[in-house]
């Protein structure tokens, strides 16, 4: 499939000299997906599952069919997504939803390569529980692998909370495995698959998993939504997180029952707008389909990353086959500075700690610059990208 064409569907690269290079953080929004947004605000607008009249009863099957499109495309149930705040609110409520069954002294297996939205909500959950927060030794290149994964697990272990793939090295974890192994302990297997939806084929049956968040922002969707896949047994057995209207099912004056889940977790009035572009977001993706989305991604990288490396002064942290993003330094230059020439330019990179900042003391560096690469960037962006790198550069260090 040629992609370039697509690229009418992004008015946002029509602005002159903008060459967007932050998928990672957020990606672009295409017009089915506004237009899907801007239908309902003018069209329908009405609330979903409450009201008894034709435009809530067609707004509540929109949302409920939108939730069907978005648990197809993980291989879940529509009942097992729960939408949320973002992937950070879908993992602050696994952590919340899972505070009841840490005791004292049990063990939370994290990793350095966590952002912090899979990161703090362990750390503040170990430190109330005063359990034990165990990080899976990196390998050199800063992978998570089996073996490693397999030699802090023990008996004590009671949730493994993973990146699917990183947002900063871009490398993928084997979750399956890791979820064969952790689920023999009867650990709750949480995986963060913010930076796989989008890109690779997720499937939650095959990984197995308890619970996998990702976001709608990072996908092609709207900003302020999540998903949180949960097993039906899982969703069943964790309280409601917030209470109010919408999740509950009979409130009496001394007594209070839920709706089942997904709904018990979704209190008050949900981003409808939002859900039904995400599904837009969805067939967006289906229609390019996700092995080319992956292609595509992997190419750019390669294409980049093979110049990148033959520049001198530019040390990569991912030296990597595979992942749709490129974390480096241009040696001696603070990324912020760099990024600032960058930006001047009208490359729109990121440049910081990525929110990892454990996976930052790893690398020994205080920030990184991260390119990363989706449909709708192209070749030409890349050669121009490292040509204005290369400027950067001089431009810091030429005497
Ligand atoms: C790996 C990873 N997890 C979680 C998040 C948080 O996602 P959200 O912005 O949807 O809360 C991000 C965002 O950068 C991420 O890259």
């Amino acid at each position: 499939m040629d992609l370039s064409r697509l690229r009418d569907d992004f008015p946002l690269l029509k602005r002159k000299h903008i060459r967007y290079f932050d998928t990672a953080a957020t990606s672009l929004t295409p017009r089915p997906v506004v237009a899907r947004m801007k239908d309902y605000y003018e069209n329908l607008s009405a609330n979903v599952h409450r009201g008894v009249y034709t435009l809530s009863h067609e707004a509540t099957e929109q949302y409920e069919a939108a939730r069907a499109t978005i648990a197809r495309f993980i291989n879940a149930f529509p009942e097992e997504c729960v939408f949320t705040r973002g992937a950070s609110g879908a993992l602050n409520m696994v952590a919340l939803g899972l505070a009841e069954k840490i005791a004292e002294g049990d063990e939370i297996v994290v990793s350095e390569l966590e952002h912090h939205s899979n990161f703090l909500p362990w750390l503040h959950l170990a430190k109330k529980r005063r359990a034990k927060l165990v990080f899976v030794p990196l390998t050199d290149e800063g992978r998570i692998t089996t073996e490693n994964f397999a030699s802090v697990l023990t008996e004590r272990t009671k949730i493994v909370a993973l990146t699917h793939v990183s947002n900063v090295l871009g490398y993928t974890t084997p979750v399956e495995e890791i979820t064969r192994l952790a689920r023999e302990k009867e650990a709750y297997v949480v995986i963060d698959a913010a930076q796989s939806v989008p890109h690779i084929p997720v499937d939650v049956k095959r990984i197995g998993c308890d619970f996998l968040v990702f976001s709608s922002h990072k996908a092609l969707g709207p900003t302020g939504l999540g998903v949180l896949y949960g097993k039906k047994e899982r969703l069943e057995e964790m309280d409601p997180i917030e209470y109010g209207g919408d999740m509950v099912d009979l409130a009496e004056k001394d007594h209070a029952t839920w709706q089942d889940p997904p709904i018990k977790f979704e209190t008050g009035t949900p981003p409808i707008a939002e859900v039904l572009g995400f599904a837009e977001a969805v067939r967006y993706m289906e229609r390019i389909g996700r092995a080319e989305i992956k292609r595509h991604g992997e190419n750019l990288r390669a294409h980049t990353m093979e110049k990148l490396r033959a520049m001198e002064g530019v040390t990569i942290h991912n030296e990597s086959t595979e992942g749709s993003l490129i974390s480096f330094n241009i040696d001696g230059v603070h990324p912020h500075d760099a990024v600032t020439i960058l930006d001047s330019e009208g490359f729109a990179l990121r440049a910081g700690h990525h929110c990892a900042q454990p996976l930052m003391a790893w690398l020994s560096v205080p920030a990184t610059l991260r390119a990363s690469f989706y449909i709708y960037n192209t070749i030409s962006e890349c050669d121009g990208l490292v040509e204005a790198v290369g400027r950067a550069r001089d431009y810091f260090l030429s005497p």
